[in-house]
């Protein structure tokens, strides 16, 4: 293939950061947009200059120009969504959580298999030139043996020009029994995803604590969990704070890793926020001095840059999907629900034995006392 003509299913909150890459790309096309708002559609279609608009899935897919499709659609429509795009020979690249089950998951990968299609999950932290780095430092020896990944994820608020545009029906479903959770499905599949992809390696033991926060908030939650290799173990925290504003210009909120080894550390000091006046990333060595690589791109959304080129480079390759591959995607899954699973229990699960989905015992919430309930967050 020497151009990747790419259709656009879904043209809600998170579009314009998936597209960007591919409106640049000097080998990509975006030839199709298709949105069953069709408003949504029409302006993304003359935002971008896209040539081709839809309102119904089916008659984009059977469009045959098209090589491939971006899948942006709410999480439950994912496995519906991808399997007709593979089912009509096109190349998929879907949104995270690849599915809102285990099952649907592997249907998804095997319907890959079989058609002998490229199908990719986008997750835009692996993108993410301080994560990168950070992997890249790891697997050089900088750090010696990695012995400990702790991942700290902070909600509060922020009044971001990206969070006041967001469209507010992009929530409903996040917010209802059409999801299998709240927060921890939705956003930390990134953080479980990153702490499987950091390491290439299997965990294999999650034990966790996780509250019920305001609306779609499951905080605070704290987790450990086991990798294969028993000298690495992995921590959690997820906090919500309702009354702080996150330095940030998407989201309002922030993350922080830090990877102890045998010889040194490194710290990813911000995500989506830029809360602390750090270098992206620093390196603690064996003998006491420390790099700051303070020059690395780390806005939020150049995860999604790095994200989407490497979708169109990898079809133009002919080389498999680029990071997130589906069995990668299942296992994050699956770590997300062992998460509320060990929760439940308060006894460590196994995320392999994970099969469906797991939801927190209060899901979906009851959202009727909405702004009491954060005004009285943290007293009981
Ligand atoms: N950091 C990230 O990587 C990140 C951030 C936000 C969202 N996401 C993921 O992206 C996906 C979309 O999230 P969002 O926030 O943009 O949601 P959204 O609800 O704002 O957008 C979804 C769009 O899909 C359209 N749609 C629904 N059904 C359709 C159909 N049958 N055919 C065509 N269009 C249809 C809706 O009209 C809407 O415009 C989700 O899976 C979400 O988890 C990822």
């Amino acid at each position: 293939m020497d151009r990747v003509r790419i259709g656009i299913l879904g043209t809600g909150n998170i579009a314009p950061l998936n597209v960007a890459a591919y409106l640049k790309h000097p080998n990509c096309d975006v030839l199709a947009v298709c949105d069953t708002r069709e408003h949504k559609a029409r302006e993304a279609a003359e935002q971008w200059g896209v040539p081709k608009v839809y309102t119904d899935m089916d008659a984009m897919l059977a469009d045959p120009d098209l090589d491939a499709v971006e899948i942006l659609t709410p999480t439950m429509l994912h496995k519906d969504h991808v399997l007709a795009a593979l089912q009509a020979g096109k190349h998929v690249s879907v949104q995270k959580p690849i599915a809102n089950s285990v099952r649907d998951g592997i249907e998804m990968m095997e319907a890959a298999k079989a058609a002998g299609l490229t199908l990719r999950i986008s997750e835009c932290n692996f993108g993410y030139p301080p994560l990168v780095k950070a992997k890249e430092l790891i697997k050089s020896g900088v750090i010696g043996h990695p012995t400990m990944c702790r991942i700290k994820t902070v909600v509060g608020q922020t009044n971001s020009e990206f969070q006041n545009g967001l469209d507010p029906s992009g929530y409903t479903w996040r917010f209802n029994d059409q999801s299998p959770g709240g927060h921890l499905f939705d956003d930390m599949v990134h953080k479980y995803g990153t702490a499987l992809w950091l390491f290439d390696q299997d965990i294999t033991s999650v034990q966790a604590i996780v509250r019920q926060a305001p609306a779609f908030f499951e905080a605070p939650m704290a987790a450990i969990w086991e990798y294969e290799r028993e000298s690495l173990l992995g921590m959690m925290e997820v906090t919500y704070a309702p009354n702080m504003h996150i330095k940030s210009s998407f989201y309002g909120a922030d993350e922080f890793f830090e990877i102890q080894g045998t010889d040194g550390w490194i710290w990813v000091t911000r995500g989506t926020g830029e809360m602390l006046d750090l270098a992206p990333v620093i390196v603690y060595h064996p003998d006491g001095t420390t790099t700051s690589y303070s020059n690395i791109e780390a806005r939020w959304d150049s995860g999604f840059v790095h994200t989407s080129t490497a979708f169109i480079d990898a079809l133009l390759a002919g080389t498999p999907d680029p990071e997130m591959t589906p069995e990668l995607a299942i296992k994050t899954l699956q770590f997300c629900f062992a998460v509320y699973q060990a929760s439940i229990d308060r006894s460590p699960v196994d995320p392999r034995t994970i099969t469906d989905s797991v939801s927190p015992p209060w899901w979906p919430p009851d959202l009727s006392n909405y702004f009491e309930d954060i005004k009285n967050y943290g007293t009981k």
